[in-house]
């Protein structure tokens, strides 16, 4: 897809087919010129409405409001009601608020992200049609908005929402297709695209770095474990920051094996991973000045006569000796072992890691929002207002002493499930917090994104499936940095 800005009014542009936001439920705004067709269609300008005047070209799309994530939305919206159409360019106005080009950047997201679909599979692909989209900079608010300052935006919305979509490929695709070597292989790729180092650890490399616990998750799969490590090292940077993904191509459980209903969709739980590799995708191409690293602990969880056991006492990286009560509880082990080696290869001002690790952060917050844990405060606070910035919905569980004690381990040095059924987002925090090294301990947050990294029906700007969470509000406070980092 295809943007042109331009300064023309709308009017004299060309373009297929017209969208027009519509914030006003009154449809009092000079932008609306069908209002008596729109009223005897039922449009109301809702959120979630579309109505298309087949015969007018024009398709009015509802949002409740001007700020980012209705308008990104709306834009979405757009892209969901045009298709099948045969409509190939689009043309639009630009809705800001108070001026600012948040809005406009938002918007062209959400023509990139509400137009994917996921077809791989499909024997009759169904892809949109549209190959043009020209803004015109005519405002809804009649405000000026300087074309320089716009297009470097409307390209920052690509960079991040292309990225998005490269996350949900990769964690839509069946773990038939996409096991940890393949994982591997589509990072070189992007690397090599896109001018990031990377270097893949195999498991005889694994075991000299002495990450057993990653390797006895992994035992009992036909496919080898990979450990992925990739940097974007700008000269002169002055900040440092480490990203670790939780990469799961697939969680049966191991021998503590998953009820049938609930192995269905763990292909998505990979998505820590993919994020990171979607992630460190848009640093590279947005060349952001900072120093980033991206880890990724691709690993398959099966069962066999070599899986690893509940009752097994296996060593982390770091000499800590963890009692295996349930196998399903894998992807802390992995991580453990990754940040462990993250730590070590890199001295980094901050660490996120980012995954689908626990059915009690749904539980918790449900499908849609990401909880954000950590020793710090700031951290939390910092990672839960890039999300809110970037559109994504994430909220901060605080860690506490009384839960900490849940996962003591009588013959270990800590279990790997809590002895209490509640707060398990936290203690899976918790567990992790375990393989943080103490100078580390403020610079780290811990991202449990199981709500919102895969959900089974449409919501917002997203499709069925993968949502490509985390990558949109890792982008966004990784712009914060380097924004500081320039002055
Ligand atoms: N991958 C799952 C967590 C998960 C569940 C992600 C649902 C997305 C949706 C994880 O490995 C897991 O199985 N966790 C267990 C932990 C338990 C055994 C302590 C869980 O959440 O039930
Ligand atoms: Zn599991
Ligand atoms: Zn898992």
């Amino acid at each position: 897809m295809n943007f042109e800005l331009t300064v023309l009014p709308i009017a004299d542009i060309s373009g297929d087919v017209e969208v027009i936001i519509v914030v006003d439920e009154n449809l009092k705004h000079r932008f609306v010129q069908e209002k008596k067709l729109l009223k005897k269609a039922g449009f109301s300008s809702g959120q979630d409405e579309t109505c298309l005047l087949v015969e007018k070209n024009r398709l009015y799309v509802g949002a409740s409001s001007l700020e980012s994530q209705d308008i990104r939305r709306a834009a979405a919206n757009a892209m969901k009601a045009l298709k099948g159409t045969k409509y190939k360019s689009i043309k639009v106005a630009t809705y800001t608020n108070k001026g600012c080009t948040y809005t406009l950047r938002a918007m062209v997201e959400g023509f990139i992200l509400g137009e994917y679909s996921f077809e791989t599979y499909k024997s009759k692909k169904s892809k949109s049609k549209i190959k043009e989209i020209s803004i015109s900079l005519e405002e809804y608010n009649e405000e000026n908005i300087d074309i320089e300052k716009a297009s470097i935006e409307v390209h920052k919305a690509q960079i991040i929402a292309d990225a998005t979509n490269f996350t949900r490929d990769i964690v839509n695709t069946t773990p038939e297709d996409c096991y940890p070597e393949v994982m591997a292989n589509i990072a070189e790729g992007m690397a090599e695209d896109t001018g990031l180092s990377c270097k893949v650890l195999k498991p005889k490399q694994l075991r000299k770095e002495k990450m057993e616990t990653l390797l006895a998750v992994g035992r009992a799969s036909r496919h080898g474990s990979r450990v992925i490590h990739l940097t974007h090292k700008p000269k002169n940077a002055k900040v440092k920051v480490t990203l670790v993904g939780k990469g799961l191509t697939y969680d049966s459980g191991g021998l503590s094996l998953k009820p049938a209903d609930f192995m269905v969709t763990m292909k998505s739980d990979k998505s820590g991973g993919s994020a990171v590799m979607g992630i460190m995708k848009a640093v590279a191409e947005l060349d952001l000045p900072i120093e980033v690293h991206g880890f990724v602990g691709a690993v398959e969880n099966m069962i066999g006569g070599d899986a690893y056991k509940p009752d097994d006492v296996l060593t982390a990286k770091n000499g800590k000796t963890i009692e295996i009560r349930n196998t399903d509880a894998e992807g802390r082990l992995v991580l453990a072992d990754v940040l462990c080696y993250a730590q070590q290869e890199v001295n980094a001002d901050y660490l996120f890691d980012f995954a689908t690790l626990t059915g009690a952060s749904v539980v918790a917050v449900g499908h849609y929002t990401s909880s954000i844990m950590g020793n710090n405060k700031e951290v939390q606070k910092l990672v839960v207002d890039s999300a809110h910035n970037a559109g994504e919905l994430a909220t901060a569980l605080d860690f506490n002493n009384y839960l900490k004690k849940t996962i003591k381990s009588e013959i270990a040095d800590i279990c790997n499930i809590s002895n209490t059924r509640y707060g398990g987002a936290i203690t899976a925090g918790q567990f992790l917090s375990e393989f943080i090294e103490k100078k580390n301990a403020d610079k780290w947050a811990h991202i449990d994104i199981a709500g919102p990294a895969f959900v089974e029906h449409a919501w917002g700007e997203n499709p069925h499936g993968a949502s490509g969470a985390g990558v949109r509000m890792m982008v966004k406070l990784l712009e914060k940095l380097s924004s500081k980092n320039n002055h």
